[in-house]
């Protein structure tokens, strides 16, 4: 399969843009130099990415006047200090408003160089080209950037819209296996919070994905897109229903701050959070066993775990989950599930079934 890719538009008004998925998409000019103002742009990737692919994308730039930043590789340099090195290179090489920074690479990238893009002269043009399965399917779209603070995961950040996402998935050919079911841990959150017959999909072709059976992956990154892209499009400010993006997250990010980054990867602390979840969601009497039990195979079908393996006291996860952005007064908000493909966002569960949750978890 080459050339022609599925396309999504996220319906934003003036701010819409177009979603871009298929094979050998980095070999052709046009999806990315359709979406470039002026001639100044920036390729922002990092060690690990622009050996793979930069020169494959700078090919197709020939054009323009094209300068890259190399980040180091991970999530914990995922801060302002190095949002600060992209702003010196910029000011340095004299980028002004009409130029581009392109995003090249996993979500670590993308989050980065989107809240560079937004704050630099107060925004620039900004193209997501997602390299992992997570930022295909999640982080490139929809407009979160933004970066870590010591305190807490993603605290500092903007919502801006990149120009265009170009998911190329033959990128993924290079993505190891933890990494791509970190992913996959994603998709299914989609498939849980609204979209039952997707799960059933997923469930039916869960051992040929694994096997990154190509056509079934693009299907996978188009619906899981399509999904993220209504929602956005509802609710672009996570005013309302976009927190049901977050299935999962809360508990994950409390298990990421508490272990630091770089001991659970974000898909894998989703992973355990889904299940944590649901399992409030079963003490809420919403979910059934067999809906545990459901949901438990699928994650491990996808290689992900579902419970916490290394030592971890209930009060630093309550603490790390209480910084939460979706908490108000301190109160802990949850996107619980109502049932399998629904779900709801709600302070006002149990706090004894919360505790027996976390309690259950933690050792
Ligand atoms: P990542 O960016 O750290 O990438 C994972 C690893 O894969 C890295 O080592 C990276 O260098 C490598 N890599 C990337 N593409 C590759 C390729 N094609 N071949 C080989 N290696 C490759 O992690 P991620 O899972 O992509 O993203 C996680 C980040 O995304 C977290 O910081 C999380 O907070 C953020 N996130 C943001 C949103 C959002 O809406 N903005 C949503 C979900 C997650
Ligand atoms: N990843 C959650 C969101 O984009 O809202």
């Amino acid at each position: 399969m080459t050339g022609h890719p599925k396309i999504l538009n996220v319906e934003l008004g003036s701010k819409s843009y177009p979603i871009f998925i298929g094979s050998e998409l980095l070999t052709q000019k046009s999806f990315i130099t359709d979406h470039i103002h002026g001639q100044q742009v920036m390729i922002v990737s990092n060690t690990t990415v622009a050996p793979l692919y930069l020169d494959q994308v700078a090919r197709q730039l020939d054009e323009y006047n094209v300068e890259f930043i190399i980040l180091p590789d991970g999530e914990q340099y995922k801060t302002l200090e190095t949002v600060n090195t992209i702003f010196d290179a910029l000011l340095k090489s004299k980028f002004d408003r009409t130029s581009t920074l392109i995003a090249l690479g996993g979500g670590v990238v993308g989050d980065i160089t989107g809240f560079a893009a937004a704050s630099y002269q107060r925004g620039i043009n900004f193209i997501q080209i997602p390299t992992t399965l997570l930022s295909q399917v999640d982080s490139s779209v929809g407009g979160k950037t933004g970066v870590n603070h010591d305190l807490g995961k993603n605290m500092i950040g903007a919502f801006f819209q990149p120009k265009a996402v170009i998911i190329d998935v033959n990128t993924l050919d290079t993505l190891n296996d933890r990494e791509f079911s970190a992913g996959m841990a994603e998709v299914i959150k989609y498939g849980l919070l609204g979209n039952a017959d997707f799960l059933s999909m997923i469930e039916e072709n869960i051992e040929l994905i694994m096997n990154r059976d190509k056509d079934l992956i693009t299907d996978v990154i188009f619906r899981s897109c399509e999904d993220k892209a209504q929602i956005v499009a509802l609710d672009e400010f996570e005013n309302g229903k976009r927190a049901l993006l977050n299935l999962g997250h809360t508990f994950g990010h409390g298990i990421e701050n508490t272990f630091g980054y770089g001991v659970y990867l974000h898909g894998e602390a989703v992973s355990i959070g889904m299940h944590m979840a649901a399992m409030l969601s079963m003490l809420e009497g919403d979910l059934s066993k067999e809906d545990i039990n459901r949901i438990q195979n699928l994650l491990s079908k996808a290689n992900l775990p579902t419970t916490i393996k290394k030592s971890m006291d209930s009060e630093s996860l309550i603490k790390a989950m209480s910084l939460d952005k979706k908490s108000i007064d301190g109160n802990i908000r949850l996107v619980l599930l109502k049932s399998i493909g629904d779900s709801l966002i709600t302070g006002s569960y149990s706090k004894e079934n919360f505790n027996t949750v976390v309690s259950n978890f933690c050792h």
